[in-house]
């Protein structure tokens, strides 16, 4: 099996490149952080600060979060139920990035993405991807971009939603987001030291594909 390792900060464009790459190489595009997205939506629902570890514990246990491929696209089901579209909101992005922050969370998601790495040649993208879950993988790549163009890519995608956003508002949450995620204790987002950087300010997303998929071509030989 091969495995792709993408890390970066929120709105670098890794899932889009990912997903596209996945494509082309023939691979399964695993998105990590749909996973945490998943399990902060879960813990909002039943009520529970992030602050509260032993009932994050306790609601983990009669957690079950299950990831199903439908046409190459990963689908997220949480106790059965098909959560892939309801958690690509702000506030599920908040509850990911605080939830994660939890070893006990972390733990809880490790064996799930590790054991899609061995049956399956995949790109997983995350934040602690190189560096925690799949330190083996052949090829790792840090894809990064300004956080004014990563903000200005999301504000962009929400508002072909259809959704009301302020960019301002959008580019404070990232800044917010970036801090928490490269300062919590466990797994904190920063490149693997053999991570090739790859900074996607200005490029276009074929460009991004193309580095990508030709990095994974010169490991293949
Ligand atoms: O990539 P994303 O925006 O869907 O991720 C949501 C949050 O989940 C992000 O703020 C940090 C967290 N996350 C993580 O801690 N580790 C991962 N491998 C993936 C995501």
């Amino acid at each position: 099996m091969t495995a792709v390792a993408i890390d970066g900060p929120a709105g670098a464009g890794k899932s889009t490149a990912a997903r596209a790459a996945a494509k082309r190489l023939g691979f399964v595009y695993v998105d990590t952080g749909a996973m945490y997205r998943a399990v902060g939506c879960r813990m909002r629902a039943l009520g529970i600060a992030a602050g509260e570890v032993e009932r994050v514990e306790q609601a983990l246990e009669g957690l079950e979060v299950t990831i199903r491929f439908s046409n190459g696209e990963q689908r997220v089901l949480v106790n059965g139920e098909d959560v892939t579209g309801s958690i690509r909101t702000p506030d599920a992005s908040r509850a990911a990035s605080e939830f994660s922050a939890l070893p006990c969370v972390r733990r809880f998601l490790f064996d799930l993405q590790q054991d899609l790495a061995k049956k399956n040649s995949v790109i997983m993208d995350g934040r602690d991807i190189g560096t925690v879950v799949l330190p083996w993988a052949q090829v790792k790549i840090f894809l990064t971009a300004s956080p004014e163009e990563r903000a200005r890519r999301r504000f962009e995608e929400l508002k072909a939603k259809g959704e009301e956003v302020s960019y301002d508002e959008i580019l404070s949450d990232m800044k917010e987001r970036d801090y928490q995620d490269s300062h919590r204790e466990i797994a904190p987002l920063r490149p693997a030291e053999d991570a090739v950087l790859l900074d996607s300010t200005g490029l276009t997303l074929d460009e991004v594909v193309e580095r990508i998929a030709s990095l994974v071509e010169a490991k293949r030989g």
